[in-house]
């Protein structure tokens, strides 16, 4: 049986959600869903930019994080429209934590000149955005399925018409006269990352096939603080940034503090740099992981703060009341992407991507912290009210299907992107991994795999999340931005 929507869209996290749920009023809309990506899994919260002079100083703060690489003008939009955004989760049912005098409580995370993360839950904001968002759109009507998208389909005059979804029993085909791809980021193509195991970048590499571009693919951000449980592979719980927001440091093996005197904001410089330091200790040491001391906060604002991370670190027989918090940097959110404009328009006509899986310019070479849900929730509007104001005639002519490849030996993949594209990279280790990826298959993770490869081997400086211990400075005869596409043989 075939199927059909306005627009399909595919992923259920905060930029699928707002985009299916902005939508709803004016096109029938199908949302189809992989299982959870990382929206309920994260933290720490909200960047909103309340107040007459905050906007400024919040593009500001995302520009010094984003290294100078971000795109002023879509910066600008995200700051200026998020407050609005926040405003309208709230009427929609989310629950922010508030403050005694009923404002909302705002906290401080790396790279951000004053407290503007708002969060719900203490430290399970991620989670109740998902649950506000998703029932607003159950109240909508919007259809969901349940399935992975195996397949996109052009028409013959290259615009994307439709969709192959394999729900486990079959594979269904629906058509739509736009495609979204929400599908966030990379994290299931790295050994270990705070993404759940569903997020695996398959929308990056059908739009790849489909003929569009990505960019900045070599900016893939590692989270300083992760909690290390001793796992060797999967998806490893995060302890916030908040945490540090709150006043815990950052400590190696001796106890002594790591961020002292690397940056004026010490624990709280942006992530790129708290990142490289952790793993700078590391390496120095000879240690798998180093210390987050929470211990100099009261005991009664970290239960009530960050429950959730105190649940975490007891099922390591940790207490953050009382013990240092073992942690190692490990991957968490893709910078770069699928290139759109500031509504989502891929280069391929028909074809849109939103949040994680977008790359719009608007986190440049390091997103700054709690910029990712906002993303999710200003872009996902932009993409609903381009496609409310246009969406070209269903077309009935089918000229191709793009299909999602397979993967040989997923582990292995992980194992050579996480040992050649991690916080650290050279020339030689990049060759090298290009060569090993070679036969490793054409589906998802080799897709992205490849073209974080080569992204990172051809960019000879460092800036923001890319740092080559060969060329340790940023150049600025590398001041433009990598694309990546496929070639004759249908590599990137
Ligand atoms: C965190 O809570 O530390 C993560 C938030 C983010 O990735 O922006």
């Amino acid at each position: 049986m075939t199927l059909s929507a306005d627009v399909v869209v595919i992923g259920s996290g905060v930029a699928g959600l707002s985009t299916a749920l902005g939508l709803a009023a004016t096109r029938s809309v199908l949302l189809v869903s992989a299982g959870d990506g990382s929206t309920p899994w994260s933290q720490g919260g909200v960047a909103a930019a309340f107040g007459d002079d905050d906007p400024d100083e919040h593009l500001h703060d995302t520009e010094i994080a984003g290294a100078g690489f971000c795109d002023p003008r879509t910066v600008r939009m995200l700051v200026e429209e998020g407050p609005q955004r926040v405003a309208e989760l709230i009427a929609q049912g989310a629950r922010f934590d508030r403050d005694a005098d009923g404002s909302l409580s705002r906290t401080l995370e790396g790279g951000h000149s004053r407290p503007r993360v708002v969060h719900a839950g203490g430290d399970a904001t991620g989670a109740e955005i998902h649950r506000a968002l998703r029932s607003a759109v159950q109240r909508t009507g919007v259809r969901t399925v349940e399935g992975r998208v195996t397949g996109l389909i052009k028409s013959d005059d290259g615009h994307v018409v439709g969709v192959l979804v394999d729900d486990g029993e079959g594979v269904e085909q629906v058509d739509a006269r736009a495609v979204v791809l929400a599908t966030g980021g990379i994290g299931n193509a790295y050994l270990t990352s705070t993404n759940p195991p569903a997020v695996s970048g398959d929308g990056l590499a059908l739009a790849l096939r489909a003929g569009a571009s990505l960019v900045d693919m070599e900016f893939v951000q590692f989270h300083p603080t992760v909690l290390f449980t001793g796992a060797s592979g999967g998806q490893l719980p995060l302890v916030t940034e908040a945490v540090r927001g709150e006043g815990a440091v950052l400590r190696d093996n001796d106890g002594r503090r790591i961020m002292a005197g690397l940056h004026p904001r010490a624990d709280l410089a942006p992530r790129d740099i708290v990142a490289r330091a952790v793993e700078a200790t590391m390496r120095r040491d000879g240690t798998d992981h180093v210390w987050l001391d929470a211990t100099a906060i009261r005991p009664d604002v970290l239960r009530r703060r960050f429950p959730t991370v105190l649940e975490s670190c007891a099922r390591i027989g940790v207490d953050m009341l009382t013990d240092q918090i073992p942690i190692a940097p490990a991957e968490h959110f893709l910078c770069g992407g699928i290139r759109t404009d500031r509504d989502g328009a891929t280069d391929v006509p028909g074809l849109y991507a939103v949040g994680e899986a977008a790359a719009t310019g608007v986190h440049g070479a390091n997103r700054l912290a709690s910029n990712s849900l906002l993303e999710g929730l200003v872009f996902g509007r932009r993409v609903a009210t381009a496609l409310t104001l246009e969406l070209r005639r269903a077309t009935t002519g089918r000229s191709q299907t793009v299909l999602l490849g397979r993967d040989h030996e997923p582990e292995r993949i992980r194992e050579v992107l996480t040992r050649s594209a991690g916080i650290r990279r050279d020339g030689l280790q990049l060759e090298t991994a290009a060569e090993e990826l070679e036969p490793l298959g054409s589906g998802p993770l080799a897709t992205v795999a490849r073209a974080v490869v080569a992204a990172a081997s051809t960019r000879r400086d460092s800036r923001g999340c890319h740092w080559r211990s060969d060329h340790p400075h940023p150049d600025e005869q590398w001041s433009g931005h990598l694309a990546v596409r496929l070639d004759h043989d249908g590599r990137p």
